[in-house]
């Protein structure tokens, strides 16, 4: 048989990037993957039901006042009980503790809501949209010791049309969040490319 990269998602929210890599898995535009568990900080996240309603592993691990680094073992130890190689960040709204970082050497994928460096944080979408920008977009990047500053993966980008509001805009990125994350992933299994200082260098 041959080898199944064996993916941990990890997840604070509504879920639909997860559920878009989850579809595009089970329709075979992303091969040679499977979801190996599903990990939430939050046991009340909408995305644990759907990944159980799949026949997912699925499991909350709450901070609960918890220091972050021993927080972040116990979600290592899960990862590595189930084999994961690559940590999918989808929608994870919690800051990672540099041993979970240096657990996963550019094994942890994260997906931002703007066409970093511009606009990292919270409400991504928000700050874009206030600041005026005329194109908008997503950031697939290799998560390292900063806030949404590792090596880039994949961008994709959208227009801002004079009709819109955040929401409206908002939509826009998300369609192109659930094409651009798949398409990471399958860069990174493909192993198929170097990384040279900041810049993620497809091989011929
Ligand atoms: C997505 O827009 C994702 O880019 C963003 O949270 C949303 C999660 O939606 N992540 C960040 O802002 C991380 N800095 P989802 O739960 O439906 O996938």
């Amino acid at each position: 048989m041959e080898f199944m990269t064996r993916l941990g998602i990890l997840l604070s929210g509504r879920g639909s990037n997860f559920l878009a890599i989850a579809d595009n898995i089970a329709s075979g535009q992303l091969a040679d993957c499977e979801i190996a568990v599903v990990l939430s900080n939050k046991a009340d996240a909408p995305g644990l039901d759907a990944a159980r309603r799949r026949g997912l592993k699925a499991i909350a691990i709450e901070a609960n006042g918890r220091k972050r680094a021993e927080h972040d073992e116990e979600i290592i130890d899960i990862l590595r009980a189930h084999h994961v190689d690559l940590v999918i960040l989808a929608g994870y709204m919690r800051l990672l503790s540099r041993g979970f970082i240096q657990a996963f050497p550019l094994r942890i994928l994260n997906i931002h809501p703007s066409l970093l460096p511009a606009f990292p944080g919270l409400d991504a979408q928000q700050q874009a949209f206030n600041y005026g920008v005329h194109v908008a977009g997503c950031t697939v990047h290799f998560v390292d010791e900063q806030l949404d500053h590792g090596v880039i993966i994949t961008q994709r980008t959208v227009p801002v049309l004079p009709t819109d509001d955040e929401p409206t805009l908002a939509h826009r990125i998300l369609e192109q969040e659930h094409i651009a994350y798949s398409e990471a992933i399958a860069k990174v299994i493909s192993g198929n490319y170097e990384i040279q200082g900041r810049r993620y260098i497809p091989k011929k």
